[in-house]
Parts: structure tokens; C-alpha cells; sequence
């Protein structure tokens, strides 16, 4: 029989193919991997309040256009992030990503071990979410085989009609005028550190968004310029607030009734800056960050910042109290969920 290779059939060969790991580890236990389908925990009441439903785990709808297919297999591998799996699974990984759909056996390495692997079993020092500390849900460390893993990337990237192979675009470095500008950006009206993580346990103890120090490995600068104009339409209810940017001629400008000098004089794009920069930020970059205060506008009134902080504050102490309590009562109805769970794929 004469085939033909058709990009059409191979994306709907790798979606089947992931359909069935997902249903094998019941990944929609904890995940909505397609519009309109709910997750269970998406049911649980706590996790439909508006404080609740930042603390869900995140949604896969557009995993495949958010994340780097290489970075995507890592986490797959080992969660925490932290090199902690051992040596030898590691380098079996590591070896099934650089052949990309070579079988799992081609490397010489024995497949790692899948039969424990349908228990969603707590394994010490494992069970860390390397993107996201603050939630109390924990991506579980799953033993994949190798060849499981490169079904489930190829997988997203077919959900997400993925070219492949992905080449990831060379992003321009910033011009000092350009960090300037950008800094600016990213310290005036809403900041984007308040929300987003650090690693300064001071600030982070109220944050419910990653690391951007984790963009430049982990996510495509194009999904991250759409994300920027409008998070609510790939994430519907996300906190990130939308309407940041407006369109002015054929750019995004940041939409401030005040902005800050430096952003009026910067004729370029604002949403593809932030995007660069964001994408080479550094411990360093961040530090300064935060050591800097908002921005005055060019002209006008500033924003009364610190009355806004004080609310989100009050907010987070409790959103962590009630938080405490349900999360005892999450992990007893999750247990629950799993065993009696019999959802299809919705296929
Ligand atoms: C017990 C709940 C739970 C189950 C079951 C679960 N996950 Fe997760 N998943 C999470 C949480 C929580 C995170 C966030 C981890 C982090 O941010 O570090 C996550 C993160 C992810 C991410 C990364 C998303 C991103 O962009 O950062 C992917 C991909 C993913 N899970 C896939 C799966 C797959 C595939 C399965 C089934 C094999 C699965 N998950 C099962 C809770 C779960
Ligand atoms: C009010 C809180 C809040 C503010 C302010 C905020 N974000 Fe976010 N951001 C979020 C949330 C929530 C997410 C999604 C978290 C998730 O996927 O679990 C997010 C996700 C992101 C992501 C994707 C990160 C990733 O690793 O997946 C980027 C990029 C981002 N935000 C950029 C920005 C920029 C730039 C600003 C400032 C202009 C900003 N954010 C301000 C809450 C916020």
C-alpha cells in the first residue's frame, strides 16, 4: 500500500496515542486538557469561589503552543525540576529526547519500571511542583516509560496543531534604552511581580503565578505575546488581569492613563519588549525589581498603591486560612475522585 505522509493524519495518530496514557494515570482527575471538559477538582466547591480558582492545578488547553516541547518532556520526567530522579532514569530521558520518536528500546537502556506506575503513590521528595510551590496540589512524579513520555509531548503539540520540529525563535537582546523602558513597564500600573513569583520567600508568600526566570526555557515567545494581550481568553477566570495592552496603528502600547515617559518615547511594540525581556530576565534583573518602587506616571496623579496593597493583603491572609482547612478535605475527595472516577476521555 502506497502511503503518503500526511501532517493531517500524524496530529490525529498522536492525539489518540495520548488519549490513552491520559486515561491510563487519569490526568482529568486534576486537569482540563480541552475546552468545554471539566476536571473533578474543578468541581469541588471551594475550587469555584474566586480564591479558590487561582489555586487550581493549571489548565493544558494550550499546553502545546505555551511550553518548549524539550522543556515539557523534563517536567514530565521529574516535576520538582530538581534533578533529583536518579542518574540513570535521567540519562534514559535524556537519550529519548535527543532521538525524538525512536522507540524507547533503540538506546539500550531497560524501559523504566511502568508497572507501579498507575498508583498515584506519594514518593518523598518527589512530589514537587517545580513551577508552582504555592499550590497545594501536587503534580504527582509519575514513572513514565520513555516511550510514554514522547506519546504525551507529542501529544500536547498535536492538541495544539504544533509544527514540528519546534525551532525556538532567537529572541533579539535588549538595548540598555530598551531594559530601561521595559523595567519601567514592568513596575508601573498593575506590577507584574506581585503576582509572580521570585524566590524572595517575603514576596512569594503571596504569589499565585511562575517565575519569569523559568520563561525562556519553558515557554514560545509566541504563546507569550497572545497570552500578554489577552490571558482570559486562553485561560478563562485567570487573575492575570487582561486589557493591558491596547492597539494603537499596527502596535500594542501599554494602556496606562499615565505611562510612564519612557514608554511614550519607545516606538516599537510593548507587548513583543515585555516578551524579550521576560525572556532574558536574571536573578540579578529581578533583584532590582524589586528594589524598585512604581514608577510615577509622566503626568498626573499616581495610583494610591499602598491602600491597594493593604486590600491584597487582607485578601491573601484569607484566602490561606480557609485555604489550611479545604485542603485537608481536597486530598480526602481527591483519593475518592480517582478510585470512582470513570469519565471517558471525551473524545
Ligand atoms: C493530583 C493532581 C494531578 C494529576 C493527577 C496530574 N497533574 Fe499535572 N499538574 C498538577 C499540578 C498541581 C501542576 C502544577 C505543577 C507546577 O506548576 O509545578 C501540574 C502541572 C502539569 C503540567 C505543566 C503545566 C505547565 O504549563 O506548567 C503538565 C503538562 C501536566 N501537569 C500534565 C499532566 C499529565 C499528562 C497528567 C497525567 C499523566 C497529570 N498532569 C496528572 C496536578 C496533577
Ligand atoms: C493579579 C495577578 C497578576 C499580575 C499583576 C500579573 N500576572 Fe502574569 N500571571 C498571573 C496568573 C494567575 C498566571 C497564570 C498562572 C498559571 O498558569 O498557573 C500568570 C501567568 C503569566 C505568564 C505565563 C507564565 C508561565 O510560566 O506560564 C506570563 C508570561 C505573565 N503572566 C506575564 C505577566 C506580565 C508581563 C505582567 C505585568 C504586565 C503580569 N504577568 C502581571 C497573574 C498575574
Amino acid at each position: 500500500m502506497l502511503k503518503v505522509y500526511n501532517p493531517e493524519d500524524q496530529r490525529r495518530q498522536d492525539v489518540q496515542n495520548g488519549w490513552w496514557v491520559i486515561k491510563k494515570y487519569n490526568c482529568m482527575g486534576c486537569h482540563q486538557l480541552q475546552v468545554g471538559q471539566r476536571s473533578v477538582v474543578m468541581d469541588l466547591p471551594f475550587y469555584q469561589t474566586p480564591d479558590g480558582k487561582d489555586l487550581l492545578p493549571p489548565r493544558l488547553t494550550s499546553e502545546g503552543a505555551r511550553v518548549d516541547p524539550n522543556w515539557l518532556l523534563k517536567f514530565l520526567h521529574d516535576p520538582s525540576l530538581s534533578g533529583e530522579k536518579t542518574p540513570a532514569q535521567t540519562q534514559q530521558i535524556n537519550s529519548a529526547a535527543t532521538q525524538s520518536s525512536a522507540s524507547p528500546q533503540a538506546s539500550g537502556s531497560p524501559p523504566a519500571g511502568s508497572q507501579s506506575a498507575l498508583k498515584l503513590k506519594a514518593q518523598p521528595g518527589f512530589d514537587r511542583n517545580g513551577v508552582r510551590p504555592y499550590l497545594n496540589f501536587r503534580m504527582p512524579t509519575f514513572n513514565f516509560s520513555p516511550n510514554e513520555l514522547q506519546t504525551l509531548v507529542r501529544f500536547f503539540m498535536a492538541m495544539s496543531g504544533q509544527q514540528e520540529p519546534y525551532i525556538k525563535e532567537q529572541l533579539e537582546p535588549l538595548s540598555d534604552q530598551e531594559k530601561l523602558v521595559a523595567r519601567q513597564m514592568f513596575t508601573s500600573g498593575t506590577p507584574c511581580l506581585k503576582c509572580h513569583i521570585t524566590g524572595e520567600p517575603t514576596h512569594d508568600a503571596r504569589a499565585i503565578a511562575p517565575n519569569f526566570l523559568l520563561a525562556s526555557d519553558r515557554l514560545k515567545p509566541e504563546w507569550t505575546f497572545r497570552w500578554l494581550l489577552d490571558p482570559a481568553q486562553i485561560s478563562p477566570g485567570t487573575a492575570m488581569p487582561s486589557g493591558l495592552f491596547r492597539k494603537e496603528g499596527d502596535r500594542w502600547v501599554v494602556n496606562l492613563p499615565n505611562p510612564p515617559a519612557s514608554a511614550n518615547a519607545y516606538h516599537n511594540d510593548h507587548a513583543k519588549l515585555l516578551v524579550r525581556y521576560m525572556f532574558l530576565m536574571t536573578p540579578d534583573e529581578q533583584r532590582q525589581l524589586l528594589a524598585t518602587a512604581p514608577v510615577a506616571p509622566a503626568a498626573g496623579a499616581a495610583i494610591p498603591a499602598q491602600k491597594a496593597e493593604n486590600h491584597a493583603k487582607a485578601r491573601r491572609r484569607t484566602i490561606r486560612f480557609h485555604h489550611h482547612r479545604v485542603s485537608q478535605l481536597t486530598s480526602l475527595s481527591w483519593n475518592q475522585a480517582v478510585r470512582s472516577s470513570t469519565r471517558g476521555p471525551g473524545m
